[in-house]
Parts: C-alpha cells; sequence; structure tokens
C-alpha cells in the first residue's frame, strides 16, 4: 500500500528463544508479479487449525514480514502460501491484526479512488476506484468470529489485501493511464493532477472519511451498516 502509518510495532506472539532449535524470526520472500500463486484462487483455512502452533508461526512471519517492509498490508499467497489469510493494519492506532478466510460485502455504489502500490509489484503506483464503504467478516487468530464496517483508506486497504486470496493485483484494477514508477511519481506526483488527466479522474464528489467500526458478527451487511451508519455520518462530516 502507499501509506502506513508508523505504530510502535508489537509482535503478537513473543518471538521463542533464539536458542531454541529450529525457531528464529523469519523474514519471508515476498513474491514479485509472475508466479502462479500469485493469481491462484486461495483455499480456506481450516478453523480448527487457526490456534495451532504452526499456523500461529505462519501468522507471526506474516507480521514481521510486513513490518519489515513497511507493508499496510500481506496477504498469504504473496509469501508462496495459497491460503486464505491476510495481515493489515487499518488504523495507525491499533495493532495489526489478522483475517482468516475474510469475506467482503460492498455497502455502497460510491468510489473511492486512491493511489495503492503492492509489494509484489514492486517500484510502482497506481490509481485504483474502489467502493467506499465495505462489510468484512472473517475469523480472527484466536478464531474467533469478527466484523466490521469500514470507510475509506481501511476499505482500501481491506480489499486491496483481500483480493490477493483471489489472485487480483491492483494493477488488474488501476487506470493504466495513472501507472506510475515510483521515482517518476515522487518526482511529478499523482498522474490525475495533470492538465491532461483523463476526464474520469475529475471526480468532485466529497471523499468520505476514514472508519473503521466493529459490528457483531452474527449481523448481515446491511444490519450492519444499520448499526453503523451514526458513526459513518459522523466521520463523513468531519
Ligand atoms: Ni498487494
Amino acid at each position: 500500500m502507499l501509506v502506513r502509518v508508523p505504530t510502535l510495532y508489537v509482535p503478537r506472539y513473543p518471538t521463542p528463544p533464539l536458542s531454541f532449535p529450529g525457531v528464529s524470526v523469519a523474514i519471508l520472500k515476498v513474491a514479485q508479479m509472475g508466479p502462479p500463486v500469485l493469481r491462484r484462487v486461495a483455499e480456506p483455512v481450516d478453523p480448527a487449525a487457526i490456534r495451532t502452533p504452526a499456523f500461529r508461526r505462519v501468522c507471526q512471519d506474516l507480521l514481521d514480514t510486513m513490518d519489515e517492509y513497511d507493508g499496510a498490508g500481506l496477504a498469504a499467497p504473496q509469501v508462496h502460501l495459497s491460503v486464505r489469510v491476510v495481515v493489515l493494519t487499518l488504523d495507525g492506532s491499533e495493532g495489526p491484526e489478522v483475517w482468516v478466510n475474510p469475506v467482503l460485502t460492498p455497502l455502497t455504489d460510491r468510489t473511492s479512488a486512491t493511489y495503492e502500490g503492492c509489494l509484489s509489484v514492486e517500484g510502482m503506483r497506481g490509481r485504483v476506484a474502489r467502493p467506499a464503504r465495505i462489510h468484512v467478516r472473517f475469523l480472527d487468530d484466536e478464531g474467533a468470529e469478527r466484523a466490521y464496517v469500514l470507510q475509506g483508506f481501511p476499505a482500501v486497504v481491506a480489499q486491496h489485501e483481500c483480493d490477493h486470496l483471489d489472485g487480483v493485483l491492483y494493477i488488474d484494477k488501476a487506470d493504466p493511464r495513472t501507472l506510475a514508477f515510483l521515482p517518476e511519481f515522487r518526482k511529478f506526483g499523482r498522474m490525475d493532477e495533470y492538465e491532461d488527466a483523463p476526464p474520469e479522474d475529475l471526480d468532485d464528489e466529497p471523499e468520505l472519511g476514514d472508519a473503521v467500526i466493529e459490528v457483531p458478527a452474527d449481523l448481515s451487511a446491511a444490519e450492519a451498516l444499520a448499526l453503523a451508519e451514526p458513526h459513518l455520518l459522523s466521520s463523513e462530516e468531519e
């Protein structure tokens, strides 16, 4: 992702002593666009596996790798594991989270267009329009069912990472005219600020504000939206 709010990173699972045979901190190699694992639909995780030491190790390795490369999120297929797990930071004030078998539902036709990058497509940025408000249901790293209504940047991060689980990269959805290499992006700025910007970029609808609202996981997406709506309105007005 393009922006990551710096946070004090605290490992979720304490790192075992280095003297413990066969166990150490692992920074995993992030696959660059090309291997089939980035284009495959990843397999669901058996909920019974979530609390096993092996699965916790995978989660910690994903968190450590995301932190090492300053990502806002990382999906398991990016480290060659074709399973439906993402780690991500929704909000700078909260730590990173683990989502297992996430299911996303768009809650609005309004889109939010932001510049995205991806650890698997190194050195590029491009502008992607995505639904500005979504519902997501998932299992957390203890196997508990959780759900959020997300709006703005957190909704973008969630959609970008969960797309990886279906073999989709942001460049598939980016407006090709906005793609830029990173040094040029830094030098010339956003392509949509150019005088000859594509007309669809001249969007005068105000952006929806960022919001992360946890909702009961047993609600439908529509019920969750009804519950979250008062908070979404206040964040929109900010
Ligand atoms: Ni990515």
